[in-house]
């Protein structure tokens, strides 16, 4: 029997996570009708927290592997993208908090936590479109706009098959689980939305 590739199994172990992270109101808005400033600027401050705290995570943890995957990371950090756009909105970005994420003490959790970060580029020019079609050319976007997203995500695949063996699948599925449940347990403080997450939610897939 074939073994299924990791990087199916982390798509097919967080399908549910990640339609209950692109359903959330925060980021629903963005791709909806009728987006405000204000409200976008919302979404980026909420962002900013668990986006904020994933990236610093996995340079710890790819630093304390010796791991070089860090250095295309450093180079392409979008929290400093994140933050010229907060600033460029007129929000001060907050601090980032230390992670509720373990730092990776070995390559299969790393794997885990750099799916979530460099899967959630993937998105982004599409979300960047829309939000420039509510707001205008003009609106700061560099976050959801970073450049080359699959040329990253590649680069993850690589990383993914050259350091993490078969058998590890469920170490690596479950630091990815645990990387969006944080993502979306920081959204759902930053706007508690009454019934979110729905219950019983049938799960309509976009990916
Ligand atoms: C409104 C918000 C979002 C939208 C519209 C969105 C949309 C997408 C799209 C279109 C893809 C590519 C699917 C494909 O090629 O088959 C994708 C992939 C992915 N996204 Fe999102 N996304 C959103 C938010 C996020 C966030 C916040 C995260 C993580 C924190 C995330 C993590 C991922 C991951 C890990 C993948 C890779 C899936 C795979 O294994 O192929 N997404 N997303």
């Amino acid at each position: 029997m074939t073994a299924i590739p990791l990087a199916r199994q982390l798509r097919d172990g967080t399908r549910r996570a990640h339609h209950l992270l692109d359903h959330h109101p925060l980021l629903q808005q963005l791709i909806i009708p009728g987006l405000s400033r204000t409200a976008y600027a919302r979404s980026l401050l909420a962002i900013h927290r668990p986006h904020g705290r994933l990236e610093a995570c996995v340079l710890a943890g790819a630093q304390q592997l010796d791991i070089t995957l860090s250095e295309e990371i450093k180079v392409s950090s979008r929290t400093h993208r994140l933050e010229t756009d907060l600033e460029a909105l007129g929000v001060v970005p907050p601090c980032v908090l230390p992670s509720a994420l373990p730092v990776a003490v070995t390559p299969a959790v790393l794997a885990g936590q750099c799916y979530v970060l460099e899967g959630s580029r993937l998105g982004g020019q599409v979300i960047a479109r829309q939000v420039q079609r509510a707001l205008g050319a003009k609106v700061p976007v560099s976050y959801f706009d970073s450049p080359q997203p699959e040329v990253h995500w590649r680069r993850f695949l690589t990383f993914l098959d050259e350091n993490c063996r078969p058998d590890e699948a469920p170490v690596v599925v479950a630091a990815a689980q645990q990387a969006f449940d944080d993502y979306l347990s920081a959204l759902s403080e930053a706007e508690p939305s009454r019934g979110w997450p729905p219950s019983g939610d049938g799960v309509s897939l976009v990916r």
